[in-house]
């Protein structure tokens, strides 16, 4: 059967463009791209664990059975987020397959016709993609920046009935950075905006025990969902939102992403529980991560690659090098020299923002910080 022409127009384009996106297979190279930033993902003492848990339990089921609404619901989910609820100060928490099923499925259902979302004009795709399900008007505002984001709502705001959701990320996927998350609750606060605020690469990384930013500056009380991922510092998968009891509640009858889908197997909520016994516990491995940021941070200025860098203290570090075919080579030059390095391309970022993205990790040494820095200096200079 032919492949319908218009959609190998579109493959084409990609190729014209050098911005063809391809399946890549795991390598043995220094790992500068994983979201593993705790190395969880390869633990055996982790993985070990659990599995002993699961022959304790005398928990032999490979599959959920159906939707958690149905056969699916194991009692493990409950203690699980009663477990992460607490951890996070927060009333409730449900969890989702995926950070990608959480910012669907709470975007898709909360925002309401007539209702306004703002958000980051950087957010992440998952939330875009929710907010196109989503029944409400969509505004975006300045990266980062609250002034723009209080023009917006004041002129959105018409009166004391309108219902606005503010939406941003604590930590950047794509740039590392970080918004004035203070300002910005206060001034959700102000207007009485319901703040929505993506923790995916946070969690592991910053505050007491890794809990996360909102918690690192106390404001958990002031945002009225958090969605945190666990395929990232935590090294497994799924993701919760964070709220109150009734938004639970409401999300349980109306996120479509959660009602209709296969639940998480399991095995996979008893990882997640026992990740998080390893987060609280394992301080050696969160320090190592920031001493290794902080290195990082220096080397940059010592080899004069800070201009090029975009202002972050989080795990991911974003060299922005303009242009698919330029970023492309020196991520391949990278890799050639033993550095698993991914370039980041148009249309993932906006074009002329395209750069190498380096994420680090606690299990990177010294050395081959200072060695993957050197090697891009020598690319550049
Ligand atoms: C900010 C942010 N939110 C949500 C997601 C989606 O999470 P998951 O990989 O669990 O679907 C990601 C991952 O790419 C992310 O970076």
């Amino acid at each position: 059967m032919k492949f319908p022409p218009k959609l190998t127009d579109k493959l084409t384009r990609r190729t014209e463009h050098n911005a063809l996106r391809q399946l890549g297979t795991s390598n043995n190279l220094v790992d500068f791209a994983s979201n593993d930033y705790l190395g969880f993902a390869q633990s055996k003492a982790l993985f070990t664990e659990v599995h002993n848990y699961l022959l304790d339990q005398n928990l032999f089921q490979n599959g959920a059975t159906g939707s958690r609404l149905l056969t699916g619901n194991h009692a493990l989910y409950t203690s699980t987020e009663n477990q992460i609820a607490a951890f996070h100060d927060s009333e409730a928490a449900l969890l989702f397959n995926s950070g990608y099923d959480a910012n669907i499925g709470f975007f898709s259902a909360v925002p309401q016709k007539g209702d306004f979302i703002l958000y980051d004009e950087l957010i992440h795709a998952s939330i875009r993609d929710g907010v196109q399900l989503s029944n409400a008007t969509a505004y975006k505002f300045k990266h980062n920046d609250d002034e723009d984001l209080e023009r917006l709502i004041l002129k959105t705001k018409t009166d004391s009935n309108t219902i606005i959701y503010v939406v941003t990320e604590s930590v950047f996927s794509m740039d590392g950075d970080t918004p004035p998350l203070t300002e910005i609750a206060n001034i959700c606060q102000k207007y009485a905006a319901y703040l929505i605020v993506d923790e995916a690469h946070a969690l592991g990384v910053f505050g007491n025990q890794g809990k996360g930013m909102i918690q690192m500056q106390a404001l958990q009380q002031q945002v009225f969902a958090r969605i945190i991922t666990f395929g990232k510092g935590l090294g497994c998968h799924g993701a919760v939102i964070l709220g109150s009891t009734i938004l639970k509640s409401y999300l349980v009858n109306f996120a479509r992403s959660l009602i209709y889908t296969t639940g998480l197997p399991p095995h996979s909520v008893a990882t997640i529980q026992i990740a998080y016994r390893h987060l609280a516990q394992n301080n050696e491995a969160r320090q190592q991560l920031r001493q290794n940021i902080n290195t990082f941070n220096q080397q940059k200025q010592l080899m004069g690659l800070k201009p090029l860098f975009v202002r972050s203290k989080s795990a991911i570090q974003c060299a922005v090098i303009p242009g698919n075919e330029k970023v492309k080579n020196i991520a391949n030059q990278l890799q050639q020299k033993g550095f698993n390095v991914k370039a980041i391309l148009s249309p993932t970022v906006p074009e002329g923002q395209e750069r190498l993205r380096i994420c680090l990790h606690s299990f990177n040494s010294e050395a081959e910080i200072v060695a993957v820095l050197n090697a891009l200096s020598h690319l550049l200079f």
